[in-house]
This record gives structure tokens, sequence and C-alpha cells, in this order.
């Protein structure tokens, strides 16, 4: 029986390896991790992570050939493949501070499973990770391995949060990197052999480790690049009078173009649009690149224009200040079907009215007050290390409040911003809304869901990215 281990029990490494347990009844898939209540939780009937449909793949394998667990190394040593998806946060210090992929975590699992190996294994590098990551490890693994030997593999995952089981069952692609000898490619096949119990061989890219690595990267960043373009797109159309969803809709059209991620939105979030990106510029600066690393860095700039615009709307629009005034966010997360925050925009629009000293109402119908509490004191770039490495939280804020019902976040507020489109954001009964709110009210949608014409109808004041302005927001400066 074939054994795999992956150390990580994150948002990759929980679903990817409940997807091959359910699909490969006879491998034996152990998940482990440092972080014991983590694996207590996916232990649990409450997963440490919400995403559609994998309450069920989880419930089927569980105690079959599924196990979490955390004692690491016993896992590692019994395995024959096994998966590295450990967090992988930028650099805070140091050497490329601000842009470099920090590789503590990754390293520190290397030389663990160097240390506890007594038999060949395949390492599959699963967290993204700066090009030429491989080679570093395999250095590692051979330089400790008492003559055992390692082939390492770069297997990045192309998951979305929100549609991670879908995505796993039904992949546009597997890349799968690894030497170009006769060892290397006979590990390549092993893997392969994985994924080809549901993937269909034609969607299996096998490439060196390399372009594997950078292959991740670039397809980020092209993504992130999309969602700029497009926001950059919507600050002209609030110029101009043109909007911005019959502008993407039409350009869409093109098919060397195509439709999708060409939403305009208060700006992108998740952990690896801008980590990624600035790993690649990172990269082309060590690389003697500097007009390919500026090209990309624009990227993040657009992102952070976007939301900074979007902030500026709301105070400019407020009579220019929010002291003390009530503002409901609707939606924390980064994007829907997810209660994952980690660098959500949500946090720097927060921020933002924060410091114009608003009083938020927040209700997010997946993300805990802990959690909110947590975001908003935490440091740029803390949140990527296992949750017992965080630094702790400082006493909550208290200008900020979390609820669990969207009429109760808006209740006697000034404003209504919404920053997830969670679906039931689009159903609300906005006149009962509108009813309890303090006049005039205002609604900032920052992911286009509301139907502008309806709020205004019952007497909102509206603004919605890239569309045509409200009466109320013309000649008001909004430019960050
Ligand atoms: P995560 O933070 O949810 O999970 C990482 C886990 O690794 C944590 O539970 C942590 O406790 C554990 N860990 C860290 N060091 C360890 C060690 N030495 N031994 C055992 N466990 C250890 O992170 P996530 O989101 O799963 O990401 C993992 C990697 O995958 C990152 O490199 C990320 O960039 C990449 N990735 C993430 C995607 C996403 O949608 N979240 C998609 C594709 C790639």
């Amino acid at each position: 029986m074939v054994k795999i281990c992956c150390i990580g029990a994150g948002y990759v490494g929980g679903p990817t390896m409940a997807v091959i347990a359910l699909k490969c009844p006879e491998i034996q898939v152990a998940v482990v991790d440092i972080s014991v209540p983590r694996i207590s939780a996916w232990n649990s009937d409450a997963l440490p992570i919400y995403e559609p449909g994998l309450d069920e793949v989880v419930k089927k394998c569980r105690g079959k050939n599924l196990f979490f667990s955390s004692d690491v190394e016993k896992h590692v040593s019994e395995a024959d493949i096994v998966f590295v998806s450990v967090n992988t946060p930028t650099k805070t210090q140091g050497l490329g501070a601000g842009k470099a992929a920090d590789l503590t975590y990754w390293e520190s699992a290397a030389r663990m499973i160097a240390d506890v190996s007594k038999s060949n294994k395949i390492v599959v590098e699963k967290s993204t990770v700066p090009v030429k990551t491989a080679e570093a490890i395999e250095k590692i693994l051979t330089h400790n391995s008492k003559g055992i030997n390692f082939q390492i593999l770069s297997n990045p995952e192309f998951l979305a949060e929100g549609t991670a089981i879908q995505d796993l069952f039904e992949p546009d692609r597997v890349l799968i990197g690894g030497r170009e000898t006769p060892e290397g490619q006979k590990a390549i096949k092993a893997l392969r052999d994985v994924y080809a119990h549901w993937v269909p061989m034609d969607r299996i890219i096998c490439t060196n480790l390399w372009s594997a690595e950078l292959s991740k990267l670039a397809a980020n960043a092209f993504l992130a690049q999309r969602i700029s373009s497009v926001n950059a797109m919507s600050a002209l159309c609030e110029a101009t009078g043109a909007d911005v969803s019959q502008v993407s809709h039409a350009v869409g059209k093109d098919t060397r173009i195509g439709p999708k991620f060409l939403n305009a939105s208060v700006g992108f979030g998740g952990s690896c649009f801008q980590k990624d990106i600035l790993n690649l510029v990172y990269i082309c600066e060590c690389n003697g690149l500097p007009e390919v690393a500026n090209y990309w860095k624009q990227v993040i700039k657009v992102n952070d224009y976007q939301k900074t615009r979007f902030v500026n709307r709301i105070v400019s629009s407020m009579f220019n200040t929010v002291s003390g005034k009530k503002i409901a966010i609707l939606g924390f997360a980064f994007k829907k079907d997810t209660g994952d925050t980690r660098e959500t925009p949500a946090i720097d629009v927060c921020k933002g009215l924060l410091g114009d000293k608003a009083m938020l109402s927040i209700y997010d119908p997946q993300v805990s007050e802990e959690q909110i509490q947590r975001d908003l004191s935490m440091n740029k770039f803390d949140w990527d290390h296992p949750v017992h490495l965080q630094p702790t939280s400082p006493s909550s804020m208290k200008q900020v409040s979390v609820v669990w019902d969207a009429y109760a976040a808006t209740k006697d507020a000034h404003g209504i911003c919404i920053l997830t489109e969670w679906d039931e954001f689009k159903t609300l009964d906005y006149q009962k809304i509108y009813d309890n709110m303090q006049k005039p009210a205002f609604v900032f949608d920052g992911r286009n869901i509301v139907d502008v014409a309806k709020l205004r109808d019952i007497g909102f004041i509206v603004y919605s990215i890239g569309k045509p302005l409200d009466e109320w927001l013309k000649d008001m400066p909004a430019v960050a």
C-alpha cells in the first residue's frame, strides 16, 4: 500500500489530501501539523476551514484511509510520498524584507524529513515557493540523507478557496515538475499515477522543476493583473461616466481575453496574490531585471490604490468625516464561500475608516469576532505563521463591534459598505434597512452586487465601483 503524508493541514493540505484519499481508496493518506488545535478540529465535526463540499469528502474517508495527526515524525517516516504544504510567509526582516519568501517553515520541515527518514522518499513541494527552492531543499535533504534517496518534485496547487473541492475534482491542469534524470522521471510517474486515478492524462503537465515553480507564480501574477487592470478601468469609468460592467462585458467577449476575473471590486485579497507577486518582484530584482520587477509591482500598487480610493469615496461623500458615525461593514472574508480573511481588502478599508474615527459594526456569515479583532490589530504579514506562533493581539478595539446579522449591523448606521460578495447580501430587505438607518443613508458597494437603481429609488445614496456616479458624489474628490 502506498503511503502519503502531507505536512501542513491548512487550506491547501487539508482539502487536497481529502480528495486524494477519496479518489484513491487504496492509498493511505495522513495529514500532519504542528498545530494541535488544528488537528483536533480536523478530527471533529467542526472542520477548521469552511469550504463547500469539504465536510462530505472528509466524512467519507476519515478513519478509513484519511488520518489527521500531530505525530508528524511517525507519519513522515512511514510515508513513500511526503507533500509539504506549510506556510511560506513574506519576510519581515533582513535580506529581502517585505518581498522575499521566508522559507523557515519549509526548511525546518525538510530537515525533519531528513532526520526521521529510514527509506527512500519522494518529497513534493506543494507550498508556493520562489523559483529554485526545490534545489535548496534538495541540498538540505541530500546533505543530511544518511544514504537515503530523496527525489524532489514541484506540484504547485491551483485550487481557489470557495471552490476548492470542485477545483480538485476537475482541475484545469495538474502540474508536476521534476529532475530530468531517470530517477526524477520515475518520481514524476509515481505522482502522476496518483492523480491519474481521476484526472485525465492530457491535463497532467510534466515539466522541469523550475518551470513548475515559476508557472505557479506566473499564474497568480496574471490573475491578479486582470483584477488590477479592470480596477484601473473602474477609476476611469467613474471619471468619464462609462459603466465598468458594460466595459468588462464587452472586453471579455473577445475570446482571446475571456470573461472570467473581470469584475471590478474594492481590490483582490487572499493569502496568495500579493505574496506571490512580491516574490516574483524579488526574484526579478535578484536577477537584474528591474523593469520586469516594476511592471509586476504596479499590479499591487493599483490594488492598494483601489482600496484607498474606496475609503476616500466614503469619507468625502459623508461630509468629509466619518468620526463617531456608525458604518456597517457587510462581509469581511476576502471573497464569498470562504471564512478566510488573509489579506482581505476589508482589513485596509476598516483600518482606513478607523483612522478617521468611525464606529464599525461588522457582519460576515463565516468570520468570527475573534478573527476580525485579530486581523485589525495584527501587523502586515504577521498572519502567515502557524496560529500558535502568531503574535497575540492586544485588547480588542472598542470602535469595532461584530454582530451576527446584517440587520443588526445596519441599524442606526449612517452608511453601509459591502466588502464581500456573499449571495445573501443581494437579497436583503433594503427597504427595512433604509428605514432603520440615519439619513442621508449611504451604500458603498465594493463588489457591485446591489441593484443600484432599486436602492436609489428607496432613497439611498449609492456608490458602486466603476458605475456612473450618484449626483451626490459628483465633484467630490476621491482620488487616492
Ligand atoms: P495554512 O496556513 O492554512 O497552512 C499551513 C499549515 O502548515 C499550518 O497549519 C501550520 O501549522 C503548518 N506548519 C507550518 N510549519 C510546519 C511544520 N514544520 N510541520 C508541520 N506543520 C507545519 O496555509 P495554506 O493556505 O494551506 O498554504 C500553504 C501553502 O500553499 C502556501 O505556500 C501557500 O502560498 C500555498 N497555496 C495556498 C493556496 C490557498 O488558496 N490558500 C492555493 C495554492 C497554494
